[in-house]
Formats: C-alpha cells, sequence, structure tokens
C-alpha cells in the first residue's frame, strides 16, 4: 500500500522526482496544485483570486539548490516578483524555502539572499514569509529568520504543530512581536521529535492557535481542515479578537469551497500560489496528504498504460 511515509519518501528523492517531474500524467495533476509554469500564469491566477477578494502568496518552486548561482538567480527571481506583484498591483506577499537560497551551502550566504530580498520587499512595503522545510533545517531557519526579522521587520515565519519544540517556539515568536504562520507540518519526522498521531498534531495545533490569538501578531492560519477552522473562529471569539486580526492561509486548488466560504464570512483568506517548472517534491507532499490523490494518479496510469 502507499503510504503517506513512502510518499514522503520520495518526495525527499532527487531521483525519483525528476522521475515524476517528467511524466505528462503527472504533470497534469501537478497543474492542480500549482499557479502555472511562469510568473506571467501565475499573475493571471492571482489577479483572479484577488478579484474574489482572496489574498495570495507567491513562491517560486524550488528547493534544495546546491550551488551558490542557483541560490543568487532565486533570490532576482523573488526580486522580480516582487517588482510584478508591484507593477500588477496585485494583493500577494512572497514564501521562500531557505534551501532554494543557498542553506545546504553556507548559512551566511543564504541569510545574505534572503536579507537582499526584505531589503527589496521592504522598498516597495511588501512580507517575505519563510517556510519551514524538514526538522533538520528548523534552528537554522529560525536563526536565520531572526536576525532578518531585527534588521527589516518585514519577516515572518512558519511554525509546525506536529513538532514537539513548536510551543516554545510560538512563545519565543510572541515575545519577538513577529508574525507566524502555523501549520500542521508536510515532512516525514520522526517520533523522537514530533507527533505521530493525527489527533496530537490536531490538538496541538488549536493549542498554539491559542497562543498565538492571545500573544501573536497577526497570526495566520494555514490549514484546509474545517475542524481546524471552526475550533480557531471559536478561541478567536472567546479573546474577542475581530476578523481583522488574523487570517486562514490554504493552498492553491485546495478546498476553494472553503476559501470562499469564508471571504463570504468577512474572514481574510490568502491563497499560497506556487509557479514554476519545479513542482514535482511539493506536489509528491500534496499526494501525502490526500491518499485519494494518488488512487486517482494510479488509476489513470493504468489507463494510460
Ligand atoms: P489535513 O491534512 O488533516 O487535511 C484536512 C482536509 O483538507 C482533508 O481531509 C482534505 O479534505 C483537505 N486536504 C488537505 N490536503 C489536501 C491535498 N493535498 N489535496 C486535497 N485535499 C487536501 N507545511 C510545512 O511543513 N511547512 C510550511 O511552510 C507549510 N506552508 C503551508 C502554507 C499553507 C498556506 C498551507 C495551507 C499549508 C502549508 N503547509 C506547510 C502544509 C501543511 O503543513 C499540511 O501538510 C497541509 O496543509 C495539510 O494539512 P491540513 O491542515 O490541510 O489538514
Amino acid at each position: 500500500m502507499i503510504t503517506r511515509n513512502l510518499l514522503l519518501t520520495i518526495s525527499e528523492s532527487k531521483r525519483l522526482t525528476g522521475f515524476i517531474s517528467r511524466n505528462g500524467l503527472a504533470s497534469r495533476l501537478a497543474r492542480r496544485f500549482v499557479a502555472g509554469e511562469t510568473l506571467l500564469e501565475a499573475i493571471e491566477e492571482i489577479r483572479k483570486l484577488n478579484s474574489g477578494k482572496t489574498r495570495a502568496t507567491i513562491d517560486h518552486l524550488g528547493e534544495n539548490v546546491e550551488d551558490r548561482a542557483g541560490a543568487q538567480g532565486a533570490a532576482r527571481v523573488y526580486l522580480d516578483i516582487l517588482d510584478a506583484v508591484r507593477r500588477e498591483r496585485l494583493d500577494a506577499n512572497v514564501s521562500i524555502k531557505l534551501t532554494q537560497l543557498g542553506l545546504d551551502i553556507d548559512n551566511e550566504f543564504c541569510r545574505d539572499n534572503l536579507f537582499r530580498i526584505a531589503e527589496g520587499a521592504k522598498a516597495l512595503g511588501n512580507f517575505v514569509r519563510i517556510d519551514m522545510e524538514s526538522s533538520a533545517y528548523t534552528v537554522r531557519t529560525l536563526d536565520i529568520f531572526r536576525s532578518a526579522f531585527e534588521r527589516y521587520g518585514n519577516v515572518g515565519v512558519v511554525i509546525q504543530s506536529y513538532l514537539y519544540r513548536s510551543e516554545r517556539d510560538v512563545e519565543w515568536i510572541n515575545g519577538l512581536r513577529a508574525r507566524v504562520r502555523l501549520c500542521k507540518g508536510a515532512y516525514r519526522e520522526p517520533r523522537e521529535i514530533a507527533f505521530p498521531r493525527k489527533k496530537d498534531v490536531d490538538r496541538n495545533f488549536l493549542q498554539l492557535a491559542r497562543l498565538l490569538l492571545e500573544g501573536g501578531i497577526y497570526p495566520a492560519f494555514a490549514t484546509h481542515d474545517e475542524r481546524m477552522i471552526e475550533g480557531t473562529l471559536s478561541i478567536a471569539r472567546e479573546l474577542g479578537r475581530s476578523p481583522e486580526e488574523f487570517e486562514f492561509q490554504m493552498l492553491y486548488g485546495i478546498r476553494r469551497d472553503l476559501q470562499k466560504g469564508l471571504v463570504e464570512d468577512g474572514y481574510t483568506v490568502r491563497v499560497y500560489a506556487a509557479y514554476g517548472r519545479k513542482w514535482a517534491p511539493f506536489f509528491v507532499r500534496r499526494l501525502a496528504e490526500r491518499p485519494a490523490n494518488v488512487l486517482f494518479l494510479l488509476k489513470n496510469l493504468f489507463r494510460e498504460g
């Protein structure tokens, strides 16, 4: 049986994700989760989202970049995205993975690439969100986030409710007065550092949501789980938080009905719009989140065969 763990192992393999990215059917199915291959295509999709009163955060796909030129190139792409957001008057900020900016090469080099983007975003009055990758990167990501936040102010980070350490991290970031996006976590993690059971991940999500609504700065709740959304809303009501004080975030192409419903109810919704040609690891993580997506893919592979 194809398990979440197997899919997450596949998502970590360059050879297997390379194979997947050359498969026509996978490429067509990935389009459901990816806002296009080019920035122009992504801009069109974001325009549609904005016209439905939904905000966006733009991710240029790519992770674990191994050479300096590639990482510097990725930083330049983000500066271009920020320019395009301003020029096209889009309601969007950017989301970045530090391994795309050279975290596997050298911490300082990666930090400098992030600084360039944060500086560019600040000049344009925009905001940079640092995605959280696997636990191999948590400490370094938080360190680099802190230096960028202290220097520029317009930088936020992501906290994953599956990690045992996250409560301490939320308290620390609340103390910094920085912005957090809370999610469950999308990587394969050992039980020594992460809750193995979904029930505990969900319970911790709501516990962290409470801490963020009590003492955080404009927290973002990134989930498609209706129970997490309802739970978060009930905590917000209990604490007297108004809809302007937080936002929900969802992935492009997932639960559009829920996105629309929340907007209609007066809540802010931001869609994570990823675009680019290196979609395979991102796509396989989306498959791991919902086995039905894999069954659909397999059925069609057999049909094509
Ligand atoms: P859960 O997985 O319990 O799903 C609840 C329901 O949502 C499912 O029953 C299904 O209906 C729907 N659903 C969820 N995923 C789906 C999918 N792939 N296809 C179809 N339906 C699906 N993770 C991380 O480690 N670091 C990060 O920086 C981020 N960033 C991020 C940004 C945003 C905006 C979102 C929404 C998510 C992330 N994530 C992330 C991913 C996150 O950690 C998590 O893996 C997914 O959001 C899935 O968890 P849910 O909270 O949606 O609940």
